[in-house]
């Protein structure tokens, strides 16, 4: 049940980003087969790895953003107790955000792109995702504002967000220098995931838990600020971690492997800190798939994240494991942990209350979340033994590229297996939160 009608601007943001998700996975093995097999030249003419590439990655950076645009809608209204300043502006910004997103799919197929990994969208494409971006902010800023109820929780979301859209900046001009160019790169790749991301999910996520479980306001917020207060301190200093190799100064070598060693320790923070709340929990609940959801993003947060994370980050590891193919074991389970799981967490939470169930059907949300969990683990882990591979090829052996990745093309047939399987639990989720039945008992 939904306390404010402008929540509702909530579910086609949701409805996005779910669909995009199934187009990111469905790339992601397309990218796989590229690797596993050699395919014929006319076929890779067409669309070529960094193309399809691009897709994969963009179609990630969008659906998550959408995620956490139409979390923040649903959320605000019932946290600042008022409806939101405007609802036609946030379809606006939904159209707006929407059709970038596909301009720069169908600009990508004809080669219109910067090349940067992540960022490759044109400068005309980036001023529209600002556009998109000030829209938002000025609507949540306005129904905050208007609402005079300042919570903890909506200050580290807005905090969060200003933050994400401040570093975007950053990665839009394009510096002739590429160490410099690098330089900036990382203050949006890093400092998103490992900054102003850490803050929204600290903040969606004490939200949820506060709801679910009942614990009291003050708990929840007592141990936010610790935990954003760590994110930060070591977060922003450990971007260093990125500066080994691209020609900044030698101090990153020091500041980066410290400060991000320490990283995992908010992290592990968020973990005992959600495990505490579940345990005090005041109510009985009811949205168990919510609570699941919940505590394994947070676990897998810290492995993916945390553990994936400092294996890699110490220079003298770094040295070797470098942009290999440990670096994308680390990038699924972190992705998918820390933000994949988190999103669905608000869809759980959000969908049957915009629906107007109290309770709903959650087998299919539990098989889903099983199976997508362990299979993706299974893909993380195949392409971790193909990046220790690579790495003692091309690294100690120096053996040339194209000779090491000869070596990794098994790996990549079992991630096509698996991924095959981690499409279908992707695919139950967006079945099941789109056609989702009251429980026995209500209807
Ligand atoms: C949820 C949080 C995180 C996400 C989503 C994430 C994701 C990623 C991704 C996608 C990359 C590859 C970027 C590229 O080169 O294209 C990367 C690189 C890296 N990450 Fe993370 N990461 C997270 C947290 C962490 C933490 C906490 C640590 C350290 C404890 C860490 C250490 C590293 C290192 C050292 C690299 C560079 C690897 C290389 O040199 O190739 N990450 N991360
Ligand atoms: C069937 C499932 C999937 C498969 C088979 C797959 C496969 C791949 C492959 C082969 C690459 C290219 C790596 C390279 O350039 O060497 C890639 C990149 C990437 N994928 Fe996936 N993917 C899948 C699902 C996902 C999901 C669910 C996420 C996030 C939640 C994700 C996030 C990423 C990221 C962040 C990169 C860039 C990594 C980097 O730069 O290090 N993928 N994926
Ligand atoms: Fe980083």
């Amino acid at each position: 049940m939904i306390k404010y009608e402008s929540q509702r601007v909530a579910y086609p943001y949701f409805v996005i980003a779910l669909l995009l998700f199934g187009l990111q996975v469905i790339m992601g093995l397309w990218l796989a087969i590229n690797y596993a097999f050699t395919l014929p030249q006319s076929l890779v003419d067409v669309f070529p790895f960094a193309t399809a590439r691009a897709f994969h990655t963009n179609l990630l950076v969008l659906w998550m953003l959408l995620g956490f645009m139409g979390g923040t809608y649903y959320m605000v209204p019932e946290e600042s107790e008022s409806e939101l300043y405007s609802t036609k502006l946030a379809y606006l910004q939904l159209v707006i955000l929407v059709g970038t997103g596909v301009a720069a799919l169908i600009g990508f197929l004809f080669g219109w792109t910067q090349g940067r990994p992540l960022l490759e969208i044109p400068f005309e494409l980036d001023l529209l995702v600002v556009l998109g971006a000030l829209i938002f902010l000025f609507n949540i800023a306005m129904t905050l504002i208007k609402a005079k109820n300042w919570t903890m929780i909506q200050g580290t979301l807005l905090g969060g967000l200003t933050f994400l859209a401040l570093l975007y900046l950053f990665g839009i001009p394009f510096y002739k220098n590429l160490s410099i160019d690098w330089y900036y790169w990382w203050w949006v790749i890093h400092l998103w995931v490992e900054g102003a991301w850490e803050l929204i999910t600290g903040a969606i996520m004490a939200w949820i838990l506060m709801r679910i479980t009942g614990v009291p306001r003050k708990t929840v917020e007592k141990w936010l600020y610790v935990e954003i207060g760590l994110f930060l301190f070591t977060g922003i200093v450990g971007t260093g971690h990125h500066y080994y190799w691209i020609g900044a100064p030698r101090y990153w070598l020091w500041f980066g492997g410290i400060f991000s060693a320490l990283e995992p320790l908010p992290i592990a923070f968020m973990v005992w800190d959600t495990l505490r709340h579940v345990k005090e929990r005041r109510v009985e609940i009811k949205n168990k798939a919510v609570l699941t959801l919940a505590i394994g993003s947070v676990i897998y947060h810290f492995i993916g994240a945390g553990v994936w994370g400092f294996i890699h980050t110490l220079p003298q590891i770094n040295y070797y494991t470098h942009g290999s193919q440990i670096t994308v074991s680390h990038g699924h389970l972190a992705f998918f942990g820390a933000y994949a799981l988190l999103i669905i967490t608000i869809f759980y939470y959000a969908f049957p209350n915009l629906k107007g169930y109290s309770n709903y059907k959650q087998t299919l949300a539990n098989w889903a979340f099983w199976i997508t969990s362990s299979t993706m683990m299974i893909i993380g882990l195949v392409f971790g033994v193909a990046g220790v591979l690579q790495t003692y090829l091309e690294r100690i052996m120096g053996l040339g590229y194209m000779n090491a990745q000869a070596q990794m093309q098994f790996w990549f047939k079992i991630a096509i297996f698996t991924g095959v399987f981690f499409l279908a639990g992707v695919i139950m989720w967006i079945y099941d939160l789109l056609n989702l039945k009251p429980a026995e008992s209500e209807s």
